[in-house]
C-alpha cells in the first residue's frame, strides 16, 4: 500500500475538539478508503470480532459505527474480511491464548490477500509485554491501539492507511470521555448503555483496573440523551455498563447515585426495560434496594458477583466485605424484590485457598442457591498482588474443586429454572432459533431464555408466554 503525504494545508484544517476531530479524520478515512477500493477493484469490507465482556461488546459497536460510516461494508467470516478488528480481553490468561493462537491463522490468510488489513485492540493492548510480543513476532499487524483511545479509531485508521506503515498508539490512562460519536447496534431493540468506565476497586487478582483506568463515570445528563435517542429509535431495553455500577456518580463534580440515576432513567417515556452490570457487593445501597423493589421497569434479575465464600479469602482478594455481609444483603434483596433472580462469579483457586475456604464457598451456593452461576479457575496476572502471593494452589486439586463446584451450582439453577415452569410471563422477542427457524428465542424479565413457535416479525416484541417445560437453563414454552 503507497504512503500518501498529508499537505500543510490538510494539517491546518484539523480540528482539535471532539467528537468534531473524528468526524473531520472519518471524511478523510472515507476518501482513503475509495483509492484502496479503486486499486482493489470492488468494496472492501470488515470484520470486527470481540472478546470479554459488555464493555468490549459496547466498545465494538463503536468501532462497527465508525466503519459503516467511512464506507466499509460488513463481513461477518473473518476469514474473507478485507478489515480484520480483534477487540481483546486480558481477564484470564486462556483470552490471551486465543488471540494468539488466531492471529497466527490471520497471517497466513494476510499472505494471500494484498488489500488486507489487521487491527488490534482492546485490554490486552494496555499490557506492555503484549504489545513487545506482537511488535516483534506478529509484524504483519497493521494497527494497535488500546482501551482509553478507541474514540481516535477514524484518526488512527487514517493515519495507517496514508503512511502505509504499523501505527501503535496506547495511552497508560484517561481522564477523558468523548460523546456522540457515531455507533452501530447489534440488535434494534435492545442497547448496552456506559454509565461509567474504568475501575478503582483492585481486588487483587484482578487486571482489568490496570488495562482500564481510574473509575469516570458519565454525566447523567448525556446518559439520559443517549437514553432518549435510543428508544427514539425502536429501543426497549436498555443494560447499564460499569465494571462497578453501584458507586456510578461519585466522582462526579455534582456527585449522585446510582439509585437516583436509575430514577431518572426510569421516568423516559417509551423505555420498558432496565438492566445493568455489574454490582460490587459492597457498594450495594439500601437506596438502590429501595428502587429495585418500587420500580415497575428494572429487570428481576441481580448480578452480584460473590468471588468466595470464604471471609479470610475475600480479605486477601481485597473484595471488602465479608461471608456474613454478602448473605445479609441477599436476604435484603431477597425481602424487597421476592421473585428477584440472582447470579453471580466464582473464582476457584485463589492463592491459599484451603479445603475449608472452599467448603465455605460451596455453603454461600447452597445458601443463596443462585439461577446461574460464572465459575472461573483461577488465573494468574501479571502485575496484581495475588500473582506474588504464596500457596498458589496446585493445578490437580484446583480442577477438583472446580468441578465439584460447577455440579453444585448446575444442580441448583436447574431446580431454580424449574419453579417458574408452567407459569405465564413475558418475553422480549430477541432472534429466531439458530437451531430451529420455527422458534424465536424470547428474554424474560429474570435474564432467562424461553424459546417458543414463532417468526421474524416478533423480534423486538413483547410477548406473554406459558413457561411450558424447563430445560435447565431454559425454557420450551408457547404464546398464549
Ligand atoms: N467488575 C466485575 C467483574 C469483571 S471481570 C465485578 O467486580 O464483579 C469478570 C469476572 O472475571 C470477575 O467477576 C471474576 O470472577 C473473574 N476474574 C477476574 N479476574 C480473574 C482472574 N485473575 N482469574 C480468574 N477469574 C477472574
Ligand atoms: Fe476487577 Fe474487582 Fe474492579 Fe471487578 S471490581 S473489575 S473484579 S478490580
Ligand atoms: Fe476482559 Fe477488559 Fe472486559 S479484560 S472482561 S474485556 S474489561
Amino acid at each position: 500500500m503507497e504512503a500518501i503525504k498529508r499537505t500543510a494545508d490538510q494539517e491546518m484544517k484539523i480540528p482539535v475538539s471532539e467528537p468534531e476531530r473524528q468526524y473531520y479524520f472519518i471524511e478523510r478515512a472515507k476518501v482513503d478508503l475509495e483509492r484502496l477500493k479503486k486499486e482493489a477493484g470492488r468494496p472492501l469490507t470488515f470484520c470486527v470480532t470481540t472478546f470479554g465482556c459488555q464493555m468490549n461488546a459496547r466498545d465494538s459497536e463503536k468501532l462497527v459505527g465508525i466503519l459503516e460510516k467511512i464506507g466499509y461494508i460488513e463481513e461477518t467470516d473473518e476469514e474473507k474480511a478485507d478489515f480484520v478488528i480483534y477487540n481483546t480481553c486480558t481477564v484470564r490468561e486462556n483470552a490471551n491464548q486465543r488471540v494468539y493462537g488466531r492471529l497466527g491463522q490471520l497471517g497466513r490468510i494476510k499472505k494471500k490477500n494484498p488489500h488486507m488489513m489487521i487491527a488490534l485492540c482492546g485490554c490486552m493492548m494496555q499490557e506492555p509485554e503484549v504489545v513487545e510480543k506482537l511488535k516483534k513476532s506478529y509484524g504483519f499487524i497493521d494497527l494497535i491501539f488500546g482501551t482509553h483511545n478507541i474514540y481516535k479509531f477514524a484518526e488512527l485508521l487514517a493515519t495507517r492507511m496514508e503512511s502505509g506503515r504499523m501505527v501503535i498508539d496506547i495511552w497508560k490512562d484517561t481522564d477523558k470521555i468523548v460523546e456522540d460519536l457515531p455507533s452501530e447496534r447489534k440488535y434494534s431493540f435492545k442497547s448496552g448503555v456506559n454509565i461509567m468506565f474504568g475501575c478503582n476497586n483492585f481486588c487483587s487478582y484482578c487486571i482489568v483496573p490496570y488495562v482500564r483506568g481510574r473509575e469516570r463515570s458519565r454525566d447523567p445528563r448525556a446518559i439520559i440523551r443517549e437514553i432518549e435517542r435510543l428508544v427514539a429509535d425502536g429501543v426497549v431495553e436498555v443494560m447499564l455498563l460499569g465494571q462497578n455500577v453501584n458507586s456510578y456518580g461519585k466522582t462526579l463534580d455534582s456527585p449522585m447515585t446510582f439509585a437516583q440515576l436509575l430514577r431518572e432513567i426510569e421516568k423516559i417515556d417509551g423505555l420498558r426495560r432496565i438492566r445493568f452490570m455489574t454490582s460490587h457487593p459492597k457498594d450495594l445501597s439500601d437506596e438502590l434496594i429501595q428502587v429495585m423493589g418500587e420500580s415497575e421497569k428494572i429487570c428481576k434479575h441481580l448480578h452480584l458477583p460473590v468471588q468466595s465464600g470464604s471471609s479470610r479469602i475475600l480479605e486477601k482478594m481485597n473484595r471488602r466485605y465479608t461471608k456474613e455481609h454478602y448473605l445479609e444483603l441477599v436476604e435484603k434483596i431477597r425481602a424487597a424484590v421476592p421473585d428477584i433472580s440472582l447470579t453471580t462469579d466464582i473464582i476457584v483457586g485463589f492463592p491459599g485457598e484451603t479445603e475449608e475456604d472452599f467448603q465455605e464457598t460451596l455453603d454461600v451456593v447452597r445458601k443463596v442457591r443462585y439461577d446461574s452461576a460464572f465459575t472461573f479457575i483461577y488465573s494468574k496476572r501479571t502485575g496484581t498482588p495475588a500473582a506474588v502471593m504464596g500457596n498458589q494452589v496446585p493445578e490437580e486439586i484446583v480442577k477438583d474443586r472446580f468441578n465439584r463446584l460447577l455440579s453444585e451450582v448446575q444442580q441448583i439453577s436447574a431446580e431454580m429454572c424449574a419453579v417458574h415452569e408452567g407459569t405465564v410471563q413475558t418475553a422480549l422477542v430477541e432472534s429466531v432459533n439458530e437451531h430451529d427457524n420455527k422458534l424465536v428465542t424470547g428474554r424474560l424479565s429474570n435474564n432467562l431464555l424461553v424459546h417458543f413457535p414463532g417468526d421474524a416479525s416478533m423480534i423486538g416484541q413483547f410477548i406473554d408466554v406459558r413457561l411450558r417445560e424447563c430445560r435447565g437453563f431454559y425454557y420450551i414454552g408457547e404464546q398464549v
